[in-house]
């Protein structure tokens, strides 16, 4: 499959899917999303894939938001349709796949950037990275989840200060506030994501996927997370990984689930 603004290159069972229009500093227009969309969604379906690696091309840029040529002369019902298809589409969609997503943030992450950022699985970033959701700068909010996961991630104070100042922080102290797990060099960047990547790949699949929808239950309204381990972890018996799992330990081996 190929595509206008991504590109997507398997190594071994990780997928590297890399946001491909640097001039633009990789702003998420509508077909953008798209093809995110439908990456990911091949991606999430192939059985040769256990990791996705998130990334934007060029040295600059994450992605430095939602495309605001395309929406500047939008109506209030063409942007509520802007956020909720979005939503839908990309962030809530990445959120719920059942392939971990790590988002390598190698510069600015900024509005729709930083919300993709929030909405994979886990995050590290480069040491240049700028992340901030300036949309009240611009008249108006975070629209692509990031009122709900920066709170989520970093707690209502700071996600409050961010959104209202509008401003950029760096990657030691996006680290420190608990919004990327891991700061290195640019060069080391995909390396470290790539690591992360190998650890995850060592361990069964249709566990992480369970454990995913389990941690994701949390944020979810009327859904009993607590319930939804149960459930979750009653189901992983009996499945060949879980054979596998436990026979390798009683038998002193190393696991092999992907092979
Ligand atoms: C469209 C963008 C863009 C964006 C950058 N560009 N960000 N185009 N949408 N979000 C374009 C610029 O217009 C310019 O193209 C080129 O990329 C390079 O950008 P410069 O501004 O010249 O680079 P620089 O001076 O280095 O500044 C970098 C920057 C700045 C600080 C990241 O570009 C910036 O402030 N961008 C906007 C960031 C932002 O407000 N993001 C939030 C968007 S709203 P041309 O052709 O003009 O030279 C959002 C809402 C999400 O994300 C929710 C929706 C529902």
């Amino acid at each position: 499959m190929s595509y206008e603004n991504l590109i997507v290159e398997q190594k071994g069972m990780t997928q590297v899917i890399t946001i491909n229009r640097p001039k633009q500093l990789n702003a998420l227009n509508k077909a953008t999303i798209q093809e995110l969309h439908e990456a990911l969604d091949a991606a999430d379906k192939d059985a040769q894939t256990g990791v996705i690696i998130l990334t934007g091309s060029g040295e600059k840029s994450f992605v430095a938001g939602a495309d605001i040529k395309e929406f500047a002369d939008f109506d209030p019902a063409q942007g509520k349709d802007l956020a909720a298809q979005g939503q839908e589409k990309l962030f809530t969609f990445l959120q719920n796949l059942s392939t971990p997503v790590i988002a390598a943030v190698n510069g600015f992450a900024l509005g729709g950037g930083l919300e993709l950022a929030m909405a994979a699985h886990i995050r590290v970033a480069s040491d240049n990275a700028r992340m901030g959701l300036p949309e009240v700068s611009l008249g108006v909010i975070p629209g692509y989840g990031g009122t709900q996961r920066l709170a989520q991630l970093v707690g209502r104070g700071k996600a409050m200060e961010m959104v209202m100042t509008a401003g950029m922080i760096g990657a030691e102290e996006a680290q420190s506030w608990g919004l990327v797990n891991h700061v290195t060099t640019q060069e080391e960047l995909m390396a470290l994501a790539e690591k992360i990547a190998g650890k995850i790949l060592n361990n069964s699949g249709n566990a992480i996927a369970a454990a995913i929808r389990a941690i994701n239950a949390n944020y979810e309204d009327g859904v009993d997370g607590y319930a939804k381990e149960v459930e979750e972890f009653g189901n992983c018996f009996g499945t060949p990984d879980f054979k596998e799992g436990t026979g390798a330990f009683i038998e002193k081996r190393k696991a092999n689930f992907r092979s």
